[in-house]
Formats: structure tokens, C-alpha cells, sequence
């Protein structure tokens, strides 16, 4: 689907004019929409949202209001696609802009991940191949996962997700992010070179030696998210010798190397939480999207908190969501259009929803991996 440019009148207005239209067209919608904001949303954002979360609280959320007649999710279009699968048929989940997607969610598509299915079939049992999608993927990549007894997981319940993947299989396909995959296993005592290969869509099968492909665990996707491959060890070692009682708090889709030398990771919801729990006087490293690591720095200011990157490092697809998108989408609805509805097509919906409710059943287990 491709976004229309807004209409004109919305180009125009103040950042207060749109600021109070959300509200009034939020105030004549009332209970029949909720807006859920993503932590990564601008603060513009996430001032008028009813719920913010990571994806695993806000799916939980999207799933918690069966009497709202709209979901209007400010976050990307896997979001907005599993809110729709998790939400029932009278219900209508929006996506302000249609262009917010997420770049490592476009790494694997549903052919890549089929043919990469069909050719490690050629060398093991794919009954005892558990496939595992992090919740950044495609509807159909959810329901592939879904058709062939796997689960969806988040940042925030990855392990329960592998754990429970091992109990049903002996190994796990694990895509999109090969980092999150990697982080996990890691932290759940497996090898990164012994029990993981790395299995690249544009190289048959994988580019992987079929009997490095039999002694694998976790077979990992070559995907990964652009915001969080910024952060480096040498970002880590910086801010050590800059402020020697720093902490550094990262999220699981960067790099091993990164995960390792960082004190504590986990989902965006993790990284809110430890900040708000903090000391104060505190210093505080992180590495994450800018939006959500600003707003910790506003929000407490009896801490240090700063990104790891001097260079800022938005999601261009999260900031997608700009607030006379919000705008239009809301005042439409309010006058009876319904703009820039999800909507995943029934068998799709059916298989993934299968998967997705799997996931909600492994609880989110934001431990301190070194706490
Ligand atoms: P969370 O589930 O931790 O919010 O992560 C979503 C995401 O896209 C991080 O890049
Ligand atoms: Fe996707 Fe990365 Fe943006 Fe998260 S931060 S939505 S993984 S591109």
C-alpha cells in the first residue's frame, strides 16, 4: 500500500493547532479508538497515546480491547499487521502513515524463507525444526511460522521463545534478526560458532556447508536492524574511560560483541524500566533508538542519560508517524472514513494469529542478563 500525501490543510497547521485537534477529534472518538505508541514514537507522539509499550506489551494491549471499534497504532506496519491478527474481525487497526515499515522486517520474505525451508529439508528432519520469527517480520512470515509449529517472539520473551522451540524440536530457525537469535542462544550457554551458522537468502542453501548445517542448533537469518548495527564496542569503551561509573544498557538486536561488553540489555520496555528504577545521581550509556533514549534523559533528570552514539540515530520508519498523520487519520475516523486500515487477509490471519498467541503465552522475561 502506498501513502497519499495529506491534504493540503494539513500541511500548514502549528505544532499546537495539531496538537489540539488530536486531542478534540480524540475527545469526539471517545472510547471507540485507542491509540497506542510505540517507545520509539517522537514525544509529539506519544503525548496523545492512550498505551505505550515495547511490541509484546502493545500486542498484549491491542489484544486487551475488544470493545474499541479502532486500534490506531503509532508504530510500523508489523506492529499495526499483528494488532490486526490479534484484535477480532469488527475491529479496524490504522496505521497513520502506511510508509512507516521497518527495514529488517523487509529482510525476509515469504519465498526466501520457503526456499531456504525446502532446501535444509534436503539435509535434515524438518519435523524436528522449530521455526521461531521475531515479531519484526511480515504477516506471512508469521503465518509460515505458524503452519509449521513454531511461535513469534519479541526482544522481550526471545528466550521463553527458544526455550520453548527446544523442548518441541532439536533445533530452531530463527529469523529475521540474526542478532537477536544470536544474543539469546548465547545467553542461554549454546556457542556462537559451534551450535549457530549463519544462513544468507541470496546463496544456495544459505551459503552453509550442509554438515556445518547438521550440527547446528539455531540457524540464523542474515538480517539485522540498521539503527541498532551502529552501536560498537568502541562507543562502550568510550564512554567507560568518559564516565567511569557508567552503566550501559543496550538493546539484544545489536551485535554480540556489543551485548557482551554492555552491563545489562533488553526490549525498549526493559530500558524504560531500569531507567525509571535507577538511582538517582546514576550515569546512564544506551544504545537505542534516540527518540526513546532523549525522553529518559527528560523524564529523569536527576540521572545522567545518554545515547551511545554521538551521531543521532532515529528510525527513519518510526518517525514516519508524524502527528498530522495522526491528525488526519483520527479526524477522519471521527467523521466516519475510515483511512489507512491493516487489514491481513483471512488464512494469513488465521495461521499467524496461531503463532502470535503462542507468543503471548511465553511470558516477557526482561531479566538483567548481568545484573
Ligand atoms: P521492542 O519490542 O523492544 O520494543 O523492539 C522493537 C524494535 O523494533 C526494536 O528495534
Ligand atoms: Fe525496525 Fe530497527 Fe526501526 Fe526497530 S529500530 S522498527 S528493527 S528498523
Amino acid at each position: 500500500m502506498v501513502q497519499q500525501p495529506l491534504p493540503a490543510e494539513y500541511t500548514s497547521l502549528t505544532d499546537d493547532e495539531v496538537s489540539s485537534r488530536i486531542e478534540a477529534a480524540k475527545a469526539k472518538l471517545g472510547k471507540r479508538a485507542v491509540v497506542l505508541g510505540h517507545h520509539y514514537q517522537r514525544d509529539e507522539i506519544i503525548k496523545h497515546a492512550d498505551f505505550t509499550g515495547d511490541s509484546y506489551k502493545l500486542a498484549k494491549h491491542a489484544a486487551a480491547h475488544p470493545d474499541a471499534e479502532f486500534i490506531v497504532f503509532c508504530g510500523v506496519h508489523f506492529m499495526a499487521e499483528s494488532a490486526d491478527i490479534l484484535t477480532t474481525l469488527d475491529q479496524k487497526v490504522i496505521l497513520p502513515n502506511l510508509a512507516a515499515g521497518c527495514s529488517m522486517a523487509d529482510m525476509a520474505n515469504r519465498f526466501q524463507v520457503k526456499t531456504a525451508w525446502k532446501q535444509m529439508g534436503q539435509h535434515l528432519d524438518l519435523s524436528e525444526v522449530i521455526p521461531i520469527t521475531y515479531i519484526n517480520s511480515a504477516a506471512n512470515i508469521k503465518e509460515f511460522v505458524g503452519r509449521n509449529g513454531g511461535a513469534v517472539c519479541t526482544s522481550s520473551n526471545a528466550r521463553g521463545a527458544l526455550e520453548w522451540a527446544l523442548e518441541r524440536g532439536s533445533r530452531v530457525m530463527f529469523f529475521p534478526d540474526q542478532h537477536l537469535g544470536r544474543n539469546t542462544a548465547v545467553d542461554m550457554g549454546f556457542d556462537p560458532d559451534e551450535d549457530m551458522v549463519l544462513w544468507d537468502p541470496f546463496k544456495r542453501m544459505g551459503g552453509i556447508d550442509p554438515e556445518k548445517l547438521k550440527k547446528a542448533k539455531f540457524i540464523l537469518w542474515k538480517g539485522h536492524c540498521s539503527v541498532h548495527a551502529r552501536f560498537t564496542v568502541e562507543q562502550i569503551e568510550k564512554a567507560r574511560k568518559d564516565h567511569p561509573d557508567v552503566n550501559v544498557l543496550v538493546h539484544p538486536e545489536c551485535t554480540l560483541d556489543v551485548v557482551n561488553a554492555s552491563d545489562l540489555d533488553g526490549s525498549t520496555e526493559f530500558i524504560k524500566k531500569t531507567i525509571e528504577d535507577a538511582e538517582p545521581g546514576s550515569t546512564w550509556a544506551i544504545g537505542t533508538e534516540i527518540n526513546l533514549v532523549s525522553r529518559l534523559g527528560q523524564e529523569h533528570p536527576d540521572k545522567t542519560v545518554f545515547c551511545l552514539d554521538p551521531q543521532i540515530c532515529p528510525c527513519a520508519t518510526m518517525y514516519r508517524i508524524h502527528p498530522s498523520f495522526l491528525l488526519w487519520t483520527l479526524e477522519k475516523l471521527a467523521e466516519g472514513e475510515v483511512v489507512n486500515q491493516i487489514s491481513v487477509p483471512e488464512e494469513t490471519a488465521k495461521w499467524s494469529k496461531i503463532a502470535l498467541e503462542r507468543m503471548l503465552e511465553i511470558s516477557a522475561d526482561p531479566k538483567a542478563k548481568k545484573a
